[in-house]
Protein backbone atom coordinates (compact mmCIF):
# COMPACT_ATOMS: atom_id res chain seq x y z
CA UNK A 1 0.00 0.00 0.00
CA UNK A 2 1.32 3.84 -1.19
CA UNK A 3 4.79 1.87 -1.98
CA UNK A 4 4.43 3.85 -5.63
CA UNK A 5 3.84 6.89 -3.84
CA UNK A 6 6.63 6.92 -1.65
CA UNK A 7 9.31 5.55 -4.15
CA UNK A 8 7.89 8.44 -5.96
CA UNK A 9 8.45 10.64 -3.35
CA UNK A 10 11.78 10.02 -2.38
CA UNK A 11 13.82 9.00 -6.02
CA UNK A 12 16.66 11.18 -6.21
CA UNK A 13 19.85 10.75 -8.12
CA UNK A 14 21.20 7.31 -7.13
CA UNK A 15 18.18 5.52 -6.13
CA UNK A 16 15.54 5.15 -8.70
CA UNK A 17 11.94 4.57 -8.22
CA UNK A 18 11.86 1.33 -9.16
CA UNK A 19 15.20 0.51 -6.89
CA UNK A 20 13.66 2.04 -4.05
CA UNK A 21 10.05 0.12 -4.77
CA UNK A 22 12.21 -3.19 -4.81
CA UNK A 23 13.95 -2.32 -1.74
CA UNK A 24 10.70 -1.28 0.47
CA UNK A 25 9.53 -3.91 2.93
CA UNK A 26 7.19 -4.50 6.12
CA UNK A 27 8.43 -4.35 9.05
CA UNK A 28 8.07 -7.62 11.16
CA UNK A 29 6.45 -6.36 14.15
CA UNK A 30 3.63 -3.55 13.43
CA UNK A 31 5.26 -1.48 16.22
CA UNK A 32 8.17 -0.86 13.74
CA UNK A 33 5.89 0.98 11.44
CA UNK A 34 3.87 -0.02 8.24
CA UNK A 35 6.62 0.64 5.63
CA UNK A 36 10.02 0.53 5.90
CA UNK A 37 13.42 1.09 3.68
CA UNK A 38 16.64 -0.73 4.63
CA UNK A 39 18.76 2.56 3.78
CA UNK A 40 21.84 0.15 3.84
CA UNK A 41 21.28 -1.37 0.56
CA UNK A 42 21.86 2.21 -1.06
CA UNK A 43 24.85 2.74 0.92
CA UNK A 44 27.38 1.64 -1.21
CA UNK A 45 26.21 3.75 -4.66
CA UNK A 46 25.94 6.67 -2.36
CA UNK A 47 29.22 6.46 -0.46
CA UNK A 48 27.14 7.04 2.35
CA UNK A 49 26.52 5.30 5.34
CA UNK A 50 22.65 4.51 6.04
CA UNK A 51 21.61 6.84 8.44
CA UNK A 52 22.78 9.42 6.86
CA UNK A 53 21.04 8.67 3.50
CA UNK A 54 18.12 7.45 6.07
CA UNK A 55 18.14 11.40 7.64
CA UNK A 56 18.31 13.07 4.20
CA UNK A 57 14.99 10.91 3.25
CA UNK A 58 13.00 11.68 6.27
CA UNK A 59 11.68 15.39 5.80
CA UNK A 60 10.63 13.98 2.08
CA UNK A 61 8.73 11.61 3.87
CA UNK A 62 7.23 13.65 6.59
CA UNK A 63 5.78 15.83 4.23
CA UNK A 64 3.74 13.31 2.02
CA UNK A 65 -0.19 13.33 3.69
CA UNK A 66 -0.70 9.78 4.57
CA UNK A 67 2.28 9.50 6.85
CA UNK A 68 1.76 10.71 10.29
CA UNK A 69 5.52 10.26 11.49
CA UNK A 70 8.46 8.46 10.42
CA UNK A 71 11.63 7.39 12.66
CA UNK A 72 15.00 6.32 12.31
CA UNK A 73 16.15 3.10 13.37
CA UNK A 74 19.83 1.51 12.64
CA UNK A 75 19.90 1.88 8.81
CA UNK A 76 16.64 1.33 8.54
CA UNK A 77 13.88 4.62 7.76
CA UNK A 78 10.59 3.47 9.50
CA UNK A 79 6.88 5.12 8.21
CA UNK A 80 4.06 5.18 10.35
CA UNK A 81 0.72 6.28 8.15
CA UNK A 82 -1.64 8.36 9.06
CA UNK A 83 -3.93 5.98 10.38
CA UNK A 84 -7.28 8.79 9.64
CA UNK A 85 -6.60 9.42 6.60
CA UNK A 86 -6.31 5.67 5.16
CA UNK A 87 -9.34 4.91 7.29
CA UNK A 88 -11.07 7.56 4.92
CA UNK A 89 -10.37 5.35 1.33
CA UNK A 90 -12.52 2.43 3.30
CA UNK A 91 -15.31 4.72 2.48
CA UNK A 92 -14.81 4.01 -1.34
CA UNK A 93 -14.66 0.63 -1.42
CA UNK A 94 -17.78 0.17 1.13
CA UNK A 95 -19.14 1.70 -1.68
CA UNK A 96 -18.30 -0.53 -4.52
CA UNK A 97 -19.15 -3.90 -4.39
CA UNK A 98 -16.60 -5.00 -6.62
CA UNK A 99 -13.00 -4.21 -5.15
CA UNK A 100 -9.43 -4.24 -6.78
CA UNK A 101 -10.66 -4.04 -10.38
CA UNK A 102 -8.18 -2.04 -12.50
CA UNK A 103 -7.57 -1.94 -16.62
CA UNK A 104 -3.72 -2.88 -16.28
CA UNK A 105 -3.65 -5.21 -18.85
CA UNK A 106 -6.02 -3.25 -21.12
CA UNK A 107 -5.11 -4.03 -24.82
CA UNK A 108 -3.93 -7.76 -23.97
CA UNK A 109 -5.06 -10.39 -24.47
CA UNK A 110 -4.06 -13.57 -22.34
CA UNK A 111 -4.82 -17.36 -23.92
CA UNK A 112 -5.60 -19.92 -21.06
CA UNK A 113 -5.79 -23.22 -21.58
CA UNK A 114 -6.97 -25.45 -18.82
CA UNK A 115 -9.53 -27.87 -17.77
CA UNK A 116 -9.21 -29.97 -20.75
CA UNK A 117 -10.08 -33.18 -20.32
CA UNK A 118 -10.28 -36.06 -22.36
CA UNK A 119 -13.78 -37.09 -23.80
CA UNK A 120 -14.52 -40.36 -23.14
CA UNK A 121 -12.73 -41.17 -19.72
CA UNK A 122 -14.00 -39.92 -16.85
CA UNK A 123 -13.84 -36.22 -15.38
CA UNK A 124 -11.99 -37.17 -12.02
CA UNK A 125 -10.01 -35.62 -9.40
CA UNK A 126 -7.25 -35.20 -11.23
CA UNK A 127 -8.63 -32.22 -13.17
CA UNK A 128 -9.87 -30.83 -9.89
CA UNK A 129 -6.80 -28.36 -9.85
CA UNK A 130 -6.51 -27.44 -13.42
CA UNK A 131 -10.01 -26.54 -13.96
CA UNK A 132 -10.20 -24.57 -10.59
CA UNK A 133 -6.86 -23.08 -11.06
CA UNK A 134 -7.45 -21.91 -14.51
CA UNK A 135 -10.66 -20.86 -13.82
CA UNK A 136 -9.60 -18.17 -10.99
CA UNK A 137 -6.65 -17.05 -13.69
CA UNK A 138 -9.25 -16.48 -15.82
CA UNK A 139 -11.28 -13.95 -13.57
CA UNK A 140 -8.09 -12.68 -12.22
CA UNK A 141 -6.78 -11.79 -15.35
CA UNK A 142 -10.33 -10.08 -16.52
CA UNK A 143 -10.43 -8.10 -13.23
CA UNK A 144 -7.39 -6.47 -14.18
CA UNK A 145 -8.91 -6.13 -17.48
CA UNK A 146 -7.08 -8.45 -19.79
CA UNK A 147 -8.91 -9.87 -22.73
CA UNK A 148 -9.02 -13.58 -21.52
CA UNK A 149 -9.83 -16.24 -24.09
CA UNK A 150 -10.28 -19.51 -21.96
CA UNK A 151 -9.77 -23.10 -24.20
CA UNK A 152 -10.60 -26.02 -23.13
CA UNK A 153 -8.71 -28.08 -25.36
CA UNK A 154 -10.45 -31.33 -25.41
CA UNK A 155 -8.66 -34.50 -25.37
CA UNK A 156 -10.81 -35.70 -28.17
CA UNK A 157 -8.36 -37.59 -30.56
CA UNK A 158 -6.78 -41.50 -29.75
CA UNK A 159 -6.98 -44.32 -29.89
CA UNK A 160 -9.43 -44.62 -26.41
CA UNK A 161 -12.11 -44.34 -29.17
CA UNK A 162 -11.02 -47.12 -31.32
CA UNK A 163 -11.47 -49.05 -27.91
CA UNK A 164 -15.15 -47.58 -27.54
CA UNK A 165 -16.13 -48.82 -30.65
CA UNK A 166 -15.17 -52.31 -30.05
CA UNK A 167 -16.61 -52.59 -26.58
CA UNK A 168 -19.90 -50.68 -27.66
CA UNK A 169 -20.21 -53.10 -30.45
CA UNK A 170 -19.80 -56.13 -27.94
CA UNK A 171 -21.74 -55.18 -25.11
CA UNK A 172 -24.36 -52.23 -25.91
CA UNK A 173 -24.99 -50.36 -28.94
CA UNK A 174 -24.78 -46.56 -30.30
CA UNK A 175 -28.45 -46.46 -29.43
CA UNK A 176 -27.74 -47.46 -25.89
CA UNK A 177 -24.77 -45.62 -25.08
CA UNK A 178 -26.43 -42.57 -26.19
CA UNK A 179 -29.71 -42.70 -24.40
CA UNK A 180 -26.65 -43.18 -20.81
CA UNK A 181 -24.68 -41.24 -19.59
CA UNK A 182 -20.96 -41.00 -18.71
CA UNK A 183 -20.91 -43.92 -15.59
CA UNK A 184 -22.37 -45.87 -18.20
CA UNK A 185 -19.81 -44.85 -21.22
CA UNK A 186 -16.84 -45.76 -18.50
CA UNK A 187 -18.50 -49.40 -17.51
CA UNK A 188 -17.39 -49.89 -21.08
CA UNK A 189 -13.96 -48.73 -21.17
CA UNK A 190 -13.06 -50.45 -17.68
CA UNK A 191 -14.61 -53.67 -18.99
CA UNK A 192 -12.44 -53.29 -22.81
CA UNK A 193 -9.50 -52.94 -20.62
CA UNK A 194 -10.16 -55.77 -18.25
CA UNK A 195 -11.09 -58.50 -21.38
CA UNK A 196 -8.07 -57.49 -23.22
CA UNK A 197 -5.66 -58.43 -20.93
CA UNK A 198 -6.22 -61.72 -22.13
CA UNK A 199 -7.96 -61.14 -25.66
CA UNK A 200 -4.74 -59.00 -26.75
CA UNK A 201 -6.50 -59.05 -30.73
CA UNK A 202 -9.38 -56.96 -29.58
CA UNK A 203 -6.48 -54.29 -29.83
CA UNK A 204 -5.96 -54.37 -33.33
CA UNK A 205 -9.63 -54.25 -33.70
CA UNK A 206 -9.78 -50.90 -31.47
CA UNK A 207 -6.55 -49.43 -33.82
CA UNK A 208 -8.56 -50.04 -37.17
CA UNK A 209 -11.44 -48.33 -35.90
CA UNK A 210 -9.52 -45.06 -35.06
CA UNK A 211 -7.84 -45.86 -38.22
CA UNK A 212 -11.56 -46.07 -39.63
CA UNK A 213 -11.95 -42.21 -37.72
CA UNK A 214 -9.03 -41.08 -38.95
CA UNK A 215 -10.08 -41.26 -42.56
CA UNK A 216 -13.42 -40.00 -41.80
CA UNK A 217 -15.39 -43.24 -42.35
CA UNK A 218 -18.84 -42.22 -41.86
CA UNK A 219 -19.91 -45.53 -39.61
CA UNK A 220 -16.83 -44.88 -37.54
CA UNK A 221 -17.53 -41.06 -36.71
CA UNK A 222 -21.51 -41.63 -35.65
CA UNK A 223 -19.71 -43.38 -32.73
CA UNK A 224 -17.03 -40.54 -32.28
CA UNK A 225 -19.77 -38.13 -32.33
CA UNK A 226 -22.07 -40.15 -29.30
CA UNK A 227 -18.92 -40.47 -27.50
CA UNK A 228 -18.19 -36.77 -27.28
CA UNK A 229 -21.73 -36.00 -26.58
CA UNK A 230 -22.40 -37.73 -23.49
CA UNK A 231 -18.81 -36.35 -22.32
CA UNK A 232 -19.81 -32.93 -22.88
CA UNK A 233 -22.95 -32.88 -21.59
CA UNK A 234 -21.56 -34.44 -18.27
CA UNK A 235 -18.64 -31.72 -18.03
CA UNK A 236 -20.82 -29.01 -18.88
CA UNK A 237 -22.83 -29.99 -15.74
CA UNK A 238 -19.80 -29.72 -13.99
CA UNK A 239 -18.86 -26.23 -14.86
CA UNK A 240 -22.06 -24.75 -14.51
CA UNK A 241 -21.32 -25.96 -10.51
CA UNK A 242 -18.03 -24.56 -10.47
CA UNK A 243 -19.15 -21.52 -12.92
CA UNK A 244 -16.51 -21.95 -15.44
CA UNK A 245 -16.74 -20.65 -18.88
CA UNK A 246 -14.55 -21.47 -22.06
CA UNK A 247 -14.60 -19.59 -25.20
CA UNK A 248 -13.52 -22.10 -27.21
CA UNK A 249 -13.48 -26.10 -26.81
CA UNK A 250 -11.20 -26.16 -29.76
CA UNK A 251 -9.81 -29.75 -28.82
CA UNK A 252 -7.14 -32.10 -30.33
CA UNK A 253 -9.53 -33.32 -33.45
CA UNK A 254 -9.97 -29.43 -34.04
CA UNK A 255 -6.46 -29.79 -35.64
CA UNK A 256 -6.68 -32.46 -37.86
CA UNK A 257 -6.14 -30.34 -40.98
CA UNK A 258 -3.81 -27.88 -39.22
CA UNK A 259 -0.93 -29.57 -38.65
CA UNK A 260 0.44 -30.11 -41.96
CA UNK A 261 1.87 -26.25 -42.47
CA UNK A 262 3.60 -26.67 -39.16
CA UNK A 263 5.17 -29.77 -40.82
CA UNK A 264 6.24 -27.74 -43.66
CA UNK A 265 7.67 -25.29 -41.43
CA UNK A 266 10.10 -28.20 -39.64
CA UNK A 267 10.72 -29.45 -43.31
CA UNK A 268 11.87 -26.39 -44.77
CA UNK A 269 13.93 -25.41 -41.35
CA UNK A 270 15.44 -28.80 -41.97
CA UNK A 271 14.76 -29.49 -38.26
CA UNK A 272 12.74 -32.94 -38.87
CA UNK A 273 14.94 -36.02 -38.80
CA UNK A 274 13.37 -39.26 -39.68
CA UNK A 275 14.54 -41.82 -36.96
CA UNK A 276 13.33 -45.69 -36.99
CA UNK A 277 10.79 -44.52 -39.42
CA UNK A 278 9.30 -41.65 -37.58
CA UNK A 279 9.77 -38.32 -37.83
CA UNK A 280 11.32 -36.18 -34.71
CA UNK A 281 12.88 -32.78 -33.75
CA UNK A 282 16.38 -34.18 -32.48
CA UNK A 283 16.48 -31.33 -28.85
CA UNK A 284 19.57 -33.04 -27.59
CA UNK A 285 21.73 -29.81 -27.98
CA UNK A 286 19.15 -28.85 -25.33
CA UNK A 287 19.32 -31.79 -23.47
CA UNK A 288 15.94 -33.35 -23.60
CA UNK A 289 15.09 -36.33 -25.93
CA UNK A 290 13.54 -35.49 -29.57
CA UNK A 291 10.46 -34.40 -29.54
CA UNK A 292 7.96 -37.07 -31.80
CA UNK A 293 6.12 -35.84 -34.48
CA UNK A 294 4.74 -38.19 -36.59
CA UNK A 295 4.93 -42.18 -36.22
CA UNK A 296 6.23 -44.43 -38.70
CA UNK A 297 2.79 -45.47 -39.81
CA UNK A 298 2.35 -41.89 -39.72
CA UNK A 299 0.05 -41.54 -37.07
CA UNK A 300 0.41 -37.40 -35.24
CA UNK A 301 0.78 -37.05 -32.09
CA UNK A 302 0.00 -35.32 -29.10
CA UNK A 303 2.82 -32.93 -29.15
CA UNK A 304 2.03 -32.21 -33.32
CA UNK A 305 -1.34 -30.77 -32.44
CA UNK A 306 0.35 -29.09 -29.37
CA UNK A 307 2.33 -27.15 -32.09
CA UNK A 308 -0.82 -26.91 -34.96
CA UNK A 309 -2.83 -25.29 -31.87
CA UNK A 310 0.18 -22.73 -31.02
CA UNK A 311 0.04 -21.48 -34.40
CA UNK A 312 -3.78 -21.08 -34.55
CA UNK A 313 -4.00 -19.38 -31.24
CA UNK A 314 -1.60 -16.79 -32.38
CA UNK A 315 -2.96 -16.40 -35.39
CA UNK A 316 -6.48 -16.03 -34.04
CA UNK A 317 -6.08 -14.27 -30.96
CA UNK A 318 -2.70 -12.42 -31.30
CA UNK A 319 -2.15 -13.09 -27.59
CA UNK A 320 0.53 -11.67 -25.24
CA UNK A 321 0.87 -14.58 -23.10
CA UNK A 322 -0.45 -17.94 -23.59
CA UNK A 323 -0.56 -20.36 -20.26
CA UNK A 324 -1.05 -24.30 -20.28
CA UNK A 325 -2.68 -25.35 -16.75
CA UNK A 326 -1.42 -28.67 -16.96
CA UNK A 327 0.09 -31.05 -14.12
CA UNK A 328 3.84 -31.31 -13.80
CA UNK A 329 3.97 -34.58 -14.94
CA UNK A 330 3.79 -32.73 -18.24
CA UNK A 331 7.29 -30.66 -17.94
CA UNK A 332 9.26 -32.77 -20.36
CA UNK A 333 5.82 -32.50 -23.14
CA UNK A 334 5.73 -28.53 -22.36
CA UNK A 335 9.60 -28.26 -22.24
CA UNK A 336 10.37 -29.79 -26.11
CA UNK A 337 7.22 -28.00 -27.37
CA UNK A 338 8.09 -24.59 -26.50
CA UNK A 339 11.93 -25.32 -27.17
CA UNK A 340 10.55 -26.64 -31.23
CA UNK A 341 8.46 -23.75 -31.20
CA UNK A 342 11.78 -21.17 -30.49
CA UNK A 343 13.47 -23.45 -32.84
CA UNK A 344 10.56 -22.93 -35.68
CA UNK A 345 11.00 -18.95 -35.08
CA UNK A 346 7.36 -18.81 -34.11
CA UNK A 347 6.16 -15.42 -32.76
CA UNK A 348 5.04 -15.40 -29.55
CA UNK A 349 7.81 -18.70 -28.33
CA UNK A 350 8.94 -16.25 -25.72
CA UNK A 351 5.21 -16.08 -23.87
CA UNK A 352 4.22 -19.45 -23.87
CA UNK A 353 3.77 -20.40 -19.95
CA UNK A 354 3.07 -24.07 -18.65
CA UNK A 355 1.60 -23.44 -15.05
CA UNK A 356 1.96 -26.52 -13.32
CA UNK A 357 0.33 -27.62 -10.38
CA UNK A 358 1.03 -30.95 -8.34
CA UNK A 359 -1.24 -34.11 -7.34
CA UNK A 360 -4.34 -34.56 -5.71
CA UNK A 361 -4.83 -37.59 -3.93
CA UNK A 362 -7.77 -38.95 -1.40
CA UNK A 363 -6.55 -39.21 2.55
CA UNK A 364 -7.75 -42.46 2.16
CA UNK A 365 -4.76 -42.91 -0.15
CA UNK A 366 -6.79 -43.55 -3.39
CA UNK A 367 -5.27 -42.00 -6.53
CA UNK A 368 -7.20 -40.79 -9.39
CA UNK A 369 -7.28 -43.05 -12.77
CA UNK A 370 -6.96 -46.59 -12.22
CA UNK A 371 -9.20 -49.06 -14.07
CA UNK A 372 -12.79 -49.10 -12.06
CA UNK A 373 -10.76 -46.88 -9.32
CA UNK A 374 -11.94 -43.90 -10.36
CA UNK A 375 -12.52 -41.00 -8.15
CA UNK A 376 -14.65 -38.81 -10.26
CA UNK A 377 -15.39 -35.34 -9.16
CA UNK A 378 -18.55 -35.31 -9.74
CA UNK A 379 -19.21 -37.65 -6.79
CA UNK A 380 -16.41 -35.24 -4.92
CA UNK A 381 -18.59 -32.51 -5.44
CA UNK A 382 -21.76 -34.46 -3.91
CA UNK A 383 -20.45 -35.93 -1.32
CA UNK A 384 -19.15 -32.30 0.18
CA UNK A 385 -22.38 -30.94 -0.47
CA UNK A 386 -23.69 -33.87 1.44
CA UNK A 387 -21.74 -32.96 4.39
CA UNK A 388 -22.42 -29.51 3.95
CA UNK A 389 -25.84 -29.96 4.21
CA UNK A 390 -25.66 -32.41 7.41
CA UNK A 391 -23.35 -29.15 9.51
CA UNK A 392 -26.26 -26.99 8.32
CA UNK A 393 -28.62 -29.01 9.62
CA UNK A 394 -27.05 -29.13 12.95
CA UNK A 395 -26.19 -25.10 13.04
CA UNK A 396 -28.58 -23.38 11.80
CA UNK A 397 -31.89 -25.56 10.83
CA UNK A 398 -34.33 -22.86 9.97
CA UNK A 399 -32.02 -21.43 7.45
CA UNK A 400 -34.09 -20.79 4.55
CA UNK A 401 -32.49 -21.89 1.03
CA UNK A 402 -31.06 -24.77 2.39
CA UNK A 403 -29.90 -26.64 -0.54
CA UNK A 404 -28.48 -23.62 -2.14
CA UNK A 405 -26.90 -22.68 0.56
CA UNK A 406 -25.80 -26.66 0.73
CA UNK A 407 -24.15 -26.50 -2.76
CA UNK A 408 -21.95 -23.28 -2.19
CA UNK A 409 -20.37 -24.40 0.76
CA UNK A 410 -20.17 -27.61 -0.17
CA UNK A 411 -18.37 -27.14 -3.71
CA UNK A 412 -16.79 -24.18 -2.70
CA UNK A 413 -14.66 -26.00 -0.17
CA UNK A 414 -13.77 -28.26 -2.84
CA UNK A 415 -12.62 -25.27 -5.27
CA UNK A 416 -10.99 -23.63 -2.39
CA UNK A 417 -9.16 -26.94 -1.10
CA UNK A 418 -7.10 -26.37 -4.63
CA UNK A 419 -6.46 -22.86 -4.44
CA UNK A 420 -5.19 -22.65 -0.94
CA UNK A 421 -1.67 -23.57 -1.51
CA UNK A 422 0.74 -22.81 -4.10
CA UNK A 423 0.30 -25.08 -7.26
CA UNK A 424 3.30 -27.05 -7.01
CA UNK A 425 2.08 -28.47 -4.09
CA UNK A 426 0.45 -31.93 -3.61
CA UNK A 427 -2.55 -31.99 -2.25
CA UNK A 428 -4.37 -34.51 0.29
CA UNK A 429 -8.07 -34.03 -0.01
CA UNK A 430 -9.91 -34.61 2.79
CA UNK A 431 -13.42 -34.02 3.56
CA UNK A 432 -13.05 -32.98 6.95
CA UNK A 433 -10.83 -30.32 7.03
CA UNK A 434 -12.17 -28.57 3.80
CA UNK A 435 -15.16 -28.18 5.40
CA UNK A 436 -14.03 -27.44 8.87
CA UNK A 437 -15.55 -23.95 9.81
CA UNK A 438 -13.08 -22.77 11.95
CA UNK A 439 -10.14 -24.00 9.80
CA UNK A 440 -8.30 -22.05 6.42
CA UNK A 441 -11.38 -22.81 4.56
CA UNK A 442 -14.29 -21.78 2.12
CA UNK A 443 -16.74 -22.14 4.55
CA UNK A 444 -14.50 -20.30 7.23
CA UNK A 445 -14.45 -17.26 4.65
CA UNK A 446 -17.85 -17.61 3.39
CA UNK A 447 -18.97 -17.17 7.10
CA UNK A 448 -17.24 -14.79 8.19
CA UNK A 449 -18.97 -13.25 5.08
CA UNK A 450 -22.73 -13.99 6.34
CA UNK A 451 -21.32 -12.65 9.72
CA UNK A 452 -20.69 -9.06 8.36
CA UNK A 453 -24.32 -9.29 5.88
CA UNK A 454 -25.89 -10.21 9.17
CA UNK A 455 -24.64 -6.98 10.59
CA UNK A 456 -25.10 -4.80 8.00
CA UNK A 457 -29.05 -5.92 8.06
CA UNK A 458 -29.52 -5.19 11.89
CA UNK A 459 -27.16 -2.30 11.84
CA UNK A 460 -30.03 -0.56 8.66
CA UNK A 461 -27.47 1.60 6.71
CA UNK A 462 -24.25 4.20 8.05
CA UNK A 463 -23.61 8.01 7.19
CA UNK A 464 -20.02 8.30 5.94
CA UNK A 465 -19.98 11.99 6.61
CA UNK A 466 -20.96 11.95 10.70
CA UNK A 467 -18.78 8.29 11.30
CA UNK A 468 -15.82 8.58 13.59
CA UNK A 469 -12.74 7.45 12.31
CA UNK A 470 -10.76 7.15 15.70
CA UNK A 471 -13.21 4.59 16.43
CA UNK A 472 -12.16 1.92 13.62
CA UNK A 473 -8.00 3.11 13.73
CA UNK A 474 -6.95 1.08 16.74
CA UNK A 475 -4.67 -1.51 16.83
CA UNK A 476 -7.32 -3.98 15.79
CA UNK A 477 -9.10 -1.85 13.47
CA UNK A 478 -6.48 -0.50 11.43
CA UNK A 479 -5.38 -4.36 10.90
CA UNK A 480 -8.84 -4.80 9.04
CA UNK A 481 -7.99 -1.46 6.96
CA UNK A 482 -4.76 -2.22 6.04
CA UNK A 483 -5.76 -5.83 4.42
CA UNK A 484 -9.04 -4.61 3.37
CA UNK A 485 -6.73 -1.87 1.27
CA UNK A 486 -3.79 -4.24 0.64
CA UNK A 487 -6.46 -7.30 -1.60
CA UNK A 488 -5.64 -5.04 -4.83
CA UNK A 489 -2.21 -5.49 -4.29
CA UNK A 490 -2.79 -9.48 -3.85
CA UNK A 491 -4.52 -9.48 -6.91
CA UNK A 492 -1.71 -8.61 -8.81
CA UNK A 493 0.67 -10.48 -7.27
CA UNK A 494 -1.29 -13.60 -7.83
CA UNK A 495 -1.90 -12.82 -11.53
CA UNK A 496 2.08 -11.80 -11.72
CA UNK A 497 2.70 -14.67 -10.43
CA UNK A 498 0.35 -16.97 -11.83
CA UNK A 499 -0.68 -17.81 -8.79
CA UNK A 500 -4.63 -17.57 -7.15
CA UNK A 501 -3.24 -18.73 -3.25
CA UNK A 502 -1.97 -14.85 -2.85
CA UNK A 503 -5.67 -13.67 -3.42
CA UNK A 504 -7.08 -16.73 -0.91
CA UNK A 505 -4.94 -16.05 1.38
CA UNK A 506 -5.36 -12.46 1.44
CA UNK A 507 -9.33 -13.08 2.22
CA UNK A 508 -8.72 -15.76 5.31
CA UNK A 509 -6.05 -13.70 6.44
CA UNK A 510 -9.17 -10.75 6.34
CA UNK A 511 -11.48 -12.98 7.76
CA UNK A 512 -9.38 -13.52 10.66
CA UNK A 513 -8.64 -10.20 11.49
CA UNK A 514 -12.08 -8.87 10.65
CA UNK A 515 -13.20 -11.41 13.61
CA UNK A 516 -10.70 -10.52 15.96
CA UNK A 517 -12.52 -7.23 15.54
CA UNK A 518 -15.48 -8.50 15.58
CA UNK A 519 -14.68 -10.17 19.12
CA UNK A 520 -13.42 -7.30 20.27
CA UNK A 521 -15.43 -4.46 19.40
CA UNK A 522 -19.67 -4.09 19.07
CA UNK A 523 -20.52 -3.02 15.62
CA UNK A 524 -23.84 -1.97 16.21
CA UNK A 525 -22.30 0.64 18.86
CA UNK A 526 -25.02 3.14 20.50
CA UNK A 527 -23.03 5.93 19.72
CA UNK A 528 -24.17 6.95 16.19
CA UNK A 529 -20.68 8.30 14.89
CA UNK A 530 -18.95 5.03 15.89
CA UNK A 531 -21.77 2.83 14.51
CA UNK A 532 -21.22 4.53 11.26
CA UNK A 533 -17.72 4.13 11.05
CA UNK A 534 -17.62 0.08 11.54
CA UNK A 535 -20.85 -0.55 9.53
CA UNK A 536 -18.64 1.30 7.03
CA UNK A 537 -15.53 -1.04 8.29
CA UNK A 538 -17.96 -4.39 7.90
CA UNK A 539 -19.10 -3.38 4.66
CA UNK A 540 -15.90 -2.69 3.39
CA UNK A 541 -14.49 -6.13 4.67
CA UNK A 542 -17.72 -7.59 3.41
CA UNK A 543 -17.14 -6.37 -0.39
CA UNK A 544 -13.54 -7.01 -0.16
CA UNK A 545 -14.13 -10.90 0.67
CA UNK A 546 -17.08 -11.35 -1.81
CA UNK A 547 -15.18 -10.04 -4.13
CA UNK A 548 -11.88 -12.64 -3.57
CA UNK A 549 -14.36 -15.23 -3.71
CA UNK A 550 -16.06 -14.81 -6.68
CA UNK A 551 -12.26 -14.82 -8.55
CA UNK A 552 -11.79 -18.13 -7.18
CA UNK A 553 -15.12 -19.53 -8.22
CA UNK A 554 -16.94 -19.60 -4.55
CA UNK A 555 -20.36 -18.42 -3.90
CA UNK A 556 -20.60 -15.52 -0.80
CA UNK A 557 -24.24 -16.51 1.07
CA UNK A 558 -26.00 -14.17 2.74
CA UNK A 559 -26.53 -16.29 5.03
CA UNK A 560 -25.46 -19.32 6.75
N1 LIG B 1 -5.96 -33.53 -22.12
C1 LIG B 1 -4.70 -33.42 -21.47
C2 LIG B 1 -4.70 -34.23 -20.18
O1 LIG B 1 -5.74 -34.43 -19.61
C3 LIG B 1 -4.33 -32.01 -21.14
C4 LIG B 1 -4.20 -31.08 -22.31
C5 LIG B 1 -3.50 -29.82 -21.95
N2 LIG B 1 -3.41 -28.88 -23.00
C6 LIG B 1 -2.57 -28.93 -24.04
N3 LIG B 1 -2.64 -28.02 -24.95
N4 LIG B 1 -1.69 -29.90 -24.13
O2 LIG B 1 -3.65 -34.63 -19.74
Amino acid sequence: MFERQLAAALSKEGMTEEEILNALEIPKEAKLGDICLPCFKFARTLRQAPPVIAAKLLPDVQALEFVARAEIVGGYLNVFFDRTYIAKEIAEIAENEIVGKNDEGKGKTICIDFSSVNIAKPFHIGHLSTTVIGGALYRIFAHLGYRVVGINHLGDWGTQFGKLIVATRKWSSIDEVAANDEYFLNSLYVRYHREAETHPEMDDEARAWFKRIEDGDKEAIAYFDVFKQVTMKAVGKIYDRLKIHFDSYAGESFYNDKMEPCLEILRQKKLLKTSDGAQVVDLEEYGMPPCLLVKADGATLYATRDLAAAYYRKQTYDFYKCLYVVAYQQNLHFKQLFQVLKLMDFDGADDMEHIAFGMVSMEDGAMSTRNGRVIWLQEVLDKAVEKAAKIIEEKNPNIVGKSAIAESIGVGAVVFSALWNNRIKDIVFSYDKVLNFDGETAPYVQYTHARCASALKKGGGYNVAEADFAAITDDEGYEVIKSVLGFGDSVKLAARLREPCYVTRHIVELAGKFNRYYIGHRILAEDAPTRSARLMLTQAVKNTIRTGLSLLGIDAPEEM
